[in-house]
């Protein structure tokens, strides 16, 4: 109410040229192509311009990442952010990493360009372990961030798609969204449409929470990324009520990717999750490295048309030295996980032999192969087996791929 009458009295007072107005310790920021200012050059200049030396580039592609960005370090400690509706023009990546105390309002649509997908590619550097930029980064303390089902990240998937169509295989490096060195998060109430490029990752944070968020990317050619994934170092993380359409679902890692440095992630939830044709719905995948991933829970899942639904790796990507890892993964609960394999694999886990799974529990699994048949359940070096719920139909070697391309 309170905010709504702030945001009211804004649109009076607001001066032409402005798009962030701070009132005590709210910002409202107005999209740049909503200002009066730009609304009244519309309306006068209604004759579209006829080449590009007509537009000044900022009507052309306007870009309202500063202007994000002031926002954020005007209100970012000890106040309110108020995105009001529009679309907000976001051609840079943002770096929001040390908010303090804020809540987070966002009404309207956050557009990444997409007529620049080369600058968006070259942010490719691995932000995980190097601390780089990734398309936004969160972090801090003290954060929420609410969309009420009106907020749209929107990541311009057709203009990936289509190059990703003229140039083959194309390596496209995912546009992410960021938690980093975030303490007491809470995302909620945001929808993605987005390119197969997209990926929300958790790192290095404790206390976060991820609720009713709807996910809908494209995938033309099976590479996707997840919708969320829970990296290094985090705690405490619960992730609930989410639709993923056309990509991964819910994965823990990559972890361990340091091998002298080691990867502890504990307490994390995934809670009422739906995904349709999805590469994943409920992984672990980590390195072959050091430190544990313990006391996880998957619960409530239900998809269709999954790749590969349930797997545990010890050595991703490389799929050498699987059974050296000393990355401890214990505690694992898979609860009511139902749905429909692509092919004729549900569950694929190869643990360690130097250091086994220990304690996962699986019930309510009921996972089919969408052209009929039996699927399979392979498993390796999880120790106790026999009593984890789970009825294991084979091995399942070091060198199971995450993603099949038929039936095994
Ligand atoms: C958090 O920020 C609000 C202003 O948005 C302020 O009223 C409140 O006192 C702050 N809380 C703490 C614990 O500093
Ligand atoms: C793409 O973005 C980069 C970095 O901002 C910039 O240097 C380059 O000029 C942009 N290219 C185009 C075609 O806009
Ligand atoms: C996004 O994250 C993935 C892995 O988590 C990484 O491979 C990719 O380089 C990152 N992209 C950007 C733009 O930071
Ligand atoms: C995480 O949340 C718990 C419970 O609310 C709280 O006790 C703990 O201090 C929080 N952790 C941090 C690092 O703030
Ligand atoms: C599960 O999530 C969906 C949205 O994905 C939501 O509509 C539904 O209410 C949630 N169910 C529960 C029990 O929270
Ligand atoms: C994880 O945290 C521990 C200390 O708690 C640290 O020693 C280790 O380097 C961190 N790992 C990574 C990958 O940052
Ligand atoms: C396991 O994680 C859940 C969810 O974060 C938490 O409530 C529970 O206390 C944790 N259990 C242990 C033994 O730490
Ligand atoms: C299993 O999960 C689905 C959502 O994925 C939910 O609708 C259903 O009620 C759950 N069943 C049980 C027995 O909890």
């Amino acid at each position: 109410m309170w905010s709504s009458s702030l945001l009211v009295l804004s649109t009076i007072i607001l001066p032409a040229s402005t798009a962030v107005v701070k009132e005590g310790s709210t910002c409202i920021v107005t999209p740049i192509s909503a200002t009066p200012a730009a609304i009244a050059l519309r309306s006068i200049d209604a004759v579209p311009p006829v080449g590009p030396e007509k537009l000044s580039p900022r009507q052309d592609r306007p870009d309202d990442t500063s202007q994000i960005l002031s926002a954020f370090s005007q209100c970012g400690r000890d106040g309110t952010i108020i995105f009001r509706e529009g679309t907000y023009h976001i051609r840079q990546v943002m770096d929001t990493a040390d908010l303090r105390n804020v809540s987070i309002e966002i009404y309207g649509t956050f557009l990444w360009s997409a007529d620049n997908l080369s600058y968006w590619r070259q942010r490719s550097f691995s932000v995980t372990y190097a601390g780089r930029q990734t398309a936004w980064r969160i972090g801090g303390r003290d954060i929420t961030m609410k969309g009420f089902g009106k907020a749209l990240f929107d990541g311009n998937g057709q203009a990936w798609i289509d190059l990703a169509r003229g140039q083959g295989n194309l390596n496209g490096r995912p546009i992410n969204l960021t938690i980093w060195r975030g303490t007491n998060v809470l995302i909620d109430g945001i929808r993605w449409r987005m390119a197969q490029f997209w990926h929300t990752f958790v790192a290095h944070s404790q206390n976060v929470t991820m609720t009713n968020l709807g996910m809908h990317t494209f995938s033309t050619n099976g590479q996707s990324s997840d919708c969320i994934a829970i990296k290094g170092n985090s705690s405490n993380v619960h992730v609930s009520n989410i639709v993923c359409h056309e990509s991964g679902a819910m994965t823990l890692g990559s972890v361990g990717s340091n091998a002298v440095q080691p990867d502890y992630v504990e307490n994390v939830v995934f809670d009422n999750i739906t995904a349709i044709h999805s590469s994943n719905a409920a992984w672990i995948k980590t390195y072959p490295g050091t430190g544990y991933v313990r006391n996880v829970t998957f619960r409530n899942i239900k998809f269709e048309d999954v790749n590969q639904p349930i797997y545990i790796t010890s050595c991703i990507y490389s799929y050498q030295n699987c059974d050296s890892s000393r990355l401890k993964i214990s505690d694992i609960r898979w609860e009511n996980i139902t749905g429909t394999s692509r092919y004729n694999v549900a569950v694929g886990i190869h643990c360690s032999a130097s250091t086994p799974c220990e304690n996962l529990r699986f019930s309510g699994i009921d996972i089919r192969p969408k052209n009929g048949g039996a699927a399979k359940m392979l498993c390796s070096n999880v120790r106790n087996q026999a009593s984890s719920g789970l009825q294991c139909t084979g091995p399942c070697p070091g060198s199971h791929p995450q993603q099949l391309s038929g039936n095994v």
